[in-house]
C-alpha cells in the first residue's frame, strides 16, 4: 500500500498517545517473553487465515503492530504487510522478529491517527490488542474503513482485562483514566464500535482457538468485519 507521510507532532490527544507510546517503549524488550501469539502462535495463524476468509494474497494493514504478532502471521500467509506503531522500540522487535523469519514487512513509527496511507489502498486491516489503548477507539476504526478498500476486511482483537490483575497494564490512573477501555472490551462492545464505525457482517472466529490464550481466562474474542460495497 502507499504512504505519504509517516508521524507528525500535533494531533488531538498528544498527550496520551504520547504516554500510551512511552509505557510501550519501555515494555517492549520483555513484551513477547510469555505473549500470547509467541506461546499459541500456531493456533493464532489458523484462526487469522479464517478471519482473512481470502486464499489470494492481499494488503494487510496491522494498526498497532507492536511486536509484530498480526503482521508476522500475516506476512508467514502469504500477504503484502504494512504494519505501523507509536512506538519505536516494539517495532525494532517486530523487525528483527521478521529478519529472523526471512519474512518482507514494511514497518512504519507512526500513530494511528497520524498514518497517512492512501484512502481505500488496503484489503485487510488487522488491530489486536490496540482498541483498550486508544482515548478514541471509534476514530481508529473510522479511520481503518477509510484505509480499506470496498469490501475490504477489518479483524479486531481485544480482550475483557480488568477480570486478571495480571492482564492489566500497569498504567498511572491518571493514563487509565483518559482511556475510555482501559478495563478491556466485551465482544459486545466491539461489535457496537464496528457498527458505530459503519462496518457489517460481523463474524467470531475466537473459537478457533482451542484453549483461552491469555493468563487468568481473560474472556476475549476475534471478529472480522467488512465494508460495504458501494454500487
Ligand atoms: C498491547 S500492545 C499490542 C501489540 C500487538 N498488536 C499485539 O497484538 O501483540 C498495544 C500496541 O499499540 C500501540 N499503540 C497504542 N496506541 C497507539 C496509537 N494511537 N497509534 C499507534 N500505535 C499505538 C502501542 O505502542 C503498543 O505497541
Amino acid at each position: 500500500m502507499s504512504t505519504t507521510r509517516t508521524r507528525s507532532t500535533v494531533q488531538s490527544d498528544t498527550s496520551v498517545f504520547d504516554d500510551v507510546t512511552e509505557y510501550w517503549n519501555r515494555r517492549a524488550p520483555l513484551f513477547d517473553g510469555a505473549a500470547s501469539h509467541v506461546r499459541h502462535k500456531a493456533e493464532w495463524l489458523i484462526v487469522l487465515r479464517a478471519a482473512f476468509a481470502t486464499a489470494d494474497a492481499k494488503d494487510v494493514l496491522d494498526l498497532g503492530s507492536g511486536t509484530g504478532a498480526c503482521a508476522l502471521a500475516a506476512a508467514e500467509l502469504g500477504h503484502r504487510v504494512t504494519a505501523i506503531d507509536g512506538a519505536a522500540k516494539m517495532l525494532a522487535h517486530a523487525r528483527r522478529n521478521a529478519l529472523l523469519r526471512g519474512l518482507d514487512i514494511n514497518f512504519i513509527v507512526s500513530s494511528i491517527d497520524d498514518f497517512a496511507a492512501t484512502p481505500g489502498s488496503a484489503d485487510i486491516v488487522t488491530i489486536r490488542n490496540v482498541l483498550w489503548t486508544l482515548k478514541d477507539p471509534l476514530a481508529a476504526l473510522k479511520k481503518a474503513r477509510m484505509l480499506l478498500r470496498p469490501d475490504g476486511r477489518i479483524v479486531v482483537s481485544d480482550g475483557l482485562w480488568s477480570v486478571d490483575p495480571g492482564n492489566q497494564s500497569t498504567y498511572t490512573t491518571d493514563l487509565a483514566a483518559r482511556l475510555p477501555f482501559h478495563a478491556g472490551l466485551t465482544q459486545p462492545d466491539a461489535e457496537k464500535l464496528l457498527n458505530d464505525a459503519s462496518f457489517g457482517d460481523v463474524h467470531s472466529w475466537h473459537h478457533l482457538l482451542n484453549a483461552l490464550p491469555y493468563p487468568g481466562g481473560a474472556p476475549f474474542f476475534v471478529l472480522s468485519a467488512v465494508t460495504p460495497v458501494t454500487r
